[in-house]
């Protein structure tokens, strides 16, 4: 199939386009679905449809990249940690390294972390309640999930702030607006996380605890999971842990605040609070792009994507699909079913979904009780500049 008379609102890097995602993606899916571009760097398929995502995250035909040019010496500590996550590996390495590390992932194990989350977001509330402002990425949303990724790894809590700035570096390394100057950055930052953990892993040899990194250990003695996979498993449990769950927690809030009566109407009746977090999920999805690489001729909705092509899935764009979606573009916090693709599809699916969700439900909630006067303190916030994520740079609130 050709496409002809292609004009393109704005560009992939102009503040329009972070502003505001969306008639950029509608205009692409009024074209085709899947979409072939030169908007980054690697000219590629552009998937905005949704049944078209579902079908490429599904299809283990294409594979997940490795995503580093292959012969960079200055980033060289960060491709090897790269090449040795899950994330970006395919069957059957995959499968078993997600085996071991799933064990740990139940949602039963979520439940696990309530009283913990609970306690958290309530003394993290105690320290703002009577400044009457707030950052909520910055007071609320990271020290939140810096915490709870602590805690689960095993970390000390009093280690964990240092995991902002990593987490803040290393996220760029694998969004596709990289430079080589933020690869370079990344690179330093990979070889402090990766001499923190061997630090921390060579103590709970001597100490092991009841946390993820033991257990992950204890496979280690079957040889089922090599000394490099246990490290890049932890550095991506910082990465993976942090960024997706501080964009849910403050996107969802701006939400909010941007729909008051939705506001009113969670705060009346908070039984809505699972689907309303499934809805913010869906309407301001966290990761807003992910990508495969085709390993074969693949044919696909009249298009034919060719070997080593390079598939953009646009996960924000998907969710809001009208094929898929009645009223896309409306935050319906009672929406009921509600299949969004917010967490991925097929064998990547995101491991930590039972956590974010309920890291942001108790969050969410308990914020809206304690707080019932939450006003913005600016008319305009801030997104920071990656594609494949919907990050504010910060939202200042009073109240
Ligand atoms: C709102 C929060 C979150 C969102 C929106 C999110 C989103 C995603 C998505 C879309 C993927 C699949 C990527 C792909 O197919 O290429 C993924 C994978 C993953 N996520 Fe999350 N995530 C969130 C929170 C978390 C948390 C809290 C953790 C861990 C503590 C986590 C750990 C992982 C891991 C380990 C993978 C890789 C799974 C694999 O490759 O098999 N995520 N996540």
């Amino acid at each position: 199939m050709t496409i002809k008379n292609l004009t393109i609102p704005v560009s992939l890097s102009s503040s329009e386009f972070f502003e505001n995602p969306y008639p950029f993606y509608d205009k692409l899916r009024s074209i085709h679905p899947i979409y072939k571009g030169n908007f980054l760097k690697y000219p590629g398929w552009y998937v905005t449809g949704y049944a078209e995502a579902a079908a490429i995250l599904k299809d283990t035909r294409f594979k997940n990249r490795i995503p580093l040019p292959e012969n960079s010496q200055k980033y060289s500590e960060l491709k090897n940690m790269q090449h040795h996550m899950m994330l970006f590996k395919n069957p059957p390495d995959h499968k078993r390294i997600r085996m071991m590390v799933s064990r740990a992932f139940t949602p039963r194990f979520a439940e696990s972390y309530r009283p913990y989350i609970n306690e958290t977001v309530n003394v993290l509330l105690n320290e703002v309640q009577y400044k009457r402002t707030m950052d909520v990425v910055s007071d609320f949303a990271f020290p939140l999930a810096s915490l709870i990724i602590a805690k689960m790894l095993g970390v000390p809590a009093g280690e964990s702030y240092q995991f902002r700035e990593w987490a803040a570096s290393l996220i760029q390394t694998i969004d596709f607006t990289r430079s080589r100057k933020e690869l370079t950055k990344g690179n330093d930052k990979a070889i402090k996380l990766i001499a923190y953990f061997k630090d921390l892993i060579q103590q709970k040899k001597h100490n092991p605890q009841n946390d993820l990194i033991s257990m992950l250990m204890k496979e280690q003695q079957d040889e089922r999971l090599s000394d490099e996979e246990l490290l890049a498993t932890c550095i991506l449990l910082v990465i993976a842990g942090h960024e997706t769950t501080v964009n849910l927690i403050s996107n969802s809030i701006l939400s909010l605040l941007n729909h008051p009566e939705k506001l009113m109407e969670l705060k009346e009746k908070p039984s809505l609070i699972e689907s309303a977090v499934e809805e913010f999920l869906r309407y301001e999805s966290p990761t807003q792009m992910t990508a495969r690489v085709a390993s074969e001729d693949i044919e696909m909705n009249g298009m034919m994507i060719k070997k080593e092509e390079h598939v953009y899935i646009l996960l924000g764009a998907a969710n809001r699909d009208p094929k898929k979606f009645t009223h896309p573009h409306v935050l319906d916090i009672t929406r009921n079913p509600n299949p969004h693709l917010a967490f991925g599809q097929g064998i990547h699916f995101c491991l930590g979904s039972s956590l974010a969700r309920l890291e942001a439900q108790i969050a969410i909630c308990t914020l809206l009780q304690r707080i019932p006067n939450l006003q913005l303190s600016t008319p305009n916030v801030q997104y920071r500049k990656l594609i494949g994520f919907r990050s504010l740079t910060e939202l200042p609130v009073t109240f």
